[in-house]
Formats: C-alpha cells, structure tokens, sequence
C-alpha cells in the first residue's frame, strides 16, 4: 500500500477557507441564472426547523436569494402561515441543506426576520412568476381544517395562472423572510475521510475542524 492510499483525503485536504468560500458560492450558484447546471441542485430547496411553544417543526421551503458575503439568506412564505408565527415568538431557526451528488450537509443556524409591508417584500415581489403567486391568492389560511380537499389557491382558477393584474391581490399574503447567518455546520460524507467543520459569524468570527 503506497502512502497515499494510506491517508485519509488523497488528492488535497482543502483550507477551512476554500471549505467556507466554495460552500457559500454552491449555495449561491443555484440562484445564477447563467448558471444552466447548478453547481448544487439539491442546494435549491432547504428544511427548515423552528422551535415552538410545545416543541419543534419543520417543513421544506425554496432558497430565494443568498447574500455570500453579508451571510444572509431569504425564503419566501404565506404570512398567514404557522412557521411566522412560530419566528415571532422564536426568532432563532435552523436551516438544512443537502446536496446527493455534492454529498454535502449544510446546517445553517440563523436569527429570522419577517418582512412584509416593506421595500424588501416589495422587492422580492417582482421577482415572483405567477405560479407562485397563484399561491398567494388562496382565500383559506394556511394548515386551516377544511370540508373537502383545498387546492391551495381560488378553485376557479383551476389549471390557469392569475393575469398579472389579479396576482396583485396575493400581495398582502407574500412575506419574505430573511435570515441572518449565525453559524455554519459543514459535512461532507466520502469513503476516503469525512470532513466536518464549524464557522461561526456571530457573535464572533471564528471556525475550526471539527470530529464528524
Ligand atoms: C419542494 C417544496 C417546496 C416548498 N417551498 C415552500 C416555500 O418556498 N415557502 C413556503 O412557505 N412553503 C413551501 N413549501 C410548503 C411547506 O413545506 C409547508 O408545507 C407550508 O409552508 C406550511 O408550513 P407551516 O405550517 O410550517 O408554516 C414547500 C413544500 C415543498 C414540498
């Protein structure tokens, strides 16, 4: 057996730098639109987990916008929904990403902030096509009980999108939250040595390899 097979990560061990930078840029490469391959597919959607007053929750949403330097993220959501609630009272959430053929974990740990009568909002608005606003429209609140089975939007919408005019009516429904960048957890699973790092934003910087 030759020395290199012996070690752990043939090839090169990267810098906790090049680690912290190339994550960032993955996540941020889903969102290029130049991009026809993103670099890391399974980037595009996340779980969130919040805390609430018996215990935890947690759902998928789509990443929205990434901001690699500030270390900010955005999502979009109904603001009728549960998890606004759930930020209000418990600001502090946790964001898990998972990307198959990167073979990669991201656990983001954030401070939330709910945006929706704002300039921030009204941004992120028009960048929204009108599938999702379709969404916006619905009459019935969110994980509301219902008679029969709620297609999530008005049902006489059917299988046709709202004309840009009528999409309006969903704004007041539209919140964007932005998350604040606390903590980065990094795992990337390989036969050849599992890598596992922390790098810490706040409140102050710092990061370090970790046992994974
Ligand atoms: C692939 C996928 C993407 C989703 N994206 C979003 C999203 O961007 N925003 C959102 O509020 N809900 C999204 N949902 C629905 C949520 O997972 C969840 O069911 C809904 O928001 C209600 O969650 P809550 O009751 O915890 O607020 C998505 C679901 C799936 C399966």
């Amino acid at each position: 057996m030759t020395l290199a097979e012996s070690t752990p990560y043939p090839g090169h061990t990267p810098s906790l730098t090049d680690l912290e930078q190339t994550s960032w840029q993955q996540l941020a490469s889903v969102l290029d639109e130049r991009n026809d391959e993103p670099l890391a597919p399974g980037f595009k959607t996340m779980i969130v987990a919040s805390r609430t007053e018996t215990g935890a929750d947690a759902r998928t949403v789509v990443l929205r916008k990434v901001d690699p330097d500030r270390k900010y993220i955005w999502f979009h959501t109904d603001v009728r929904a549960a998890k606004v609630m759930q930020f209000e009272a418990f600001p502090n959430a946790t964001l898990l990403f998972w990307d198959e053929a990167l073979r990669t974990q991201l656990r983001l740990t954030v401070e939330t902030h709910l945006h929706t009568n704002d300039y921030v909002a009204d941004e992120h608005w028009q960048t929204v096509g009108a599938g999702s606003r379709k969404n916006y429209l619905s009459e019935q609140e969110p994980g509301s009980e219902q008679s029969a089975p709620y297609p999530g939007f008005p049902p006489s919408l059917g299988a046709s999108l709202p004309t840009p005019e009528a999409s309006e009516a969903g704004r007041p429904n539209f919140a964007v939250i932005e998350c604040r960048v606390l903590a980065m957890d990094y795992l990337r699973l390989s036969r050849e040595g599992q890598l596992r790092a922390k790098f810490q934003y706040e409140p102050e910087s710092g990061m370090a390899w970790l046992a994974p």
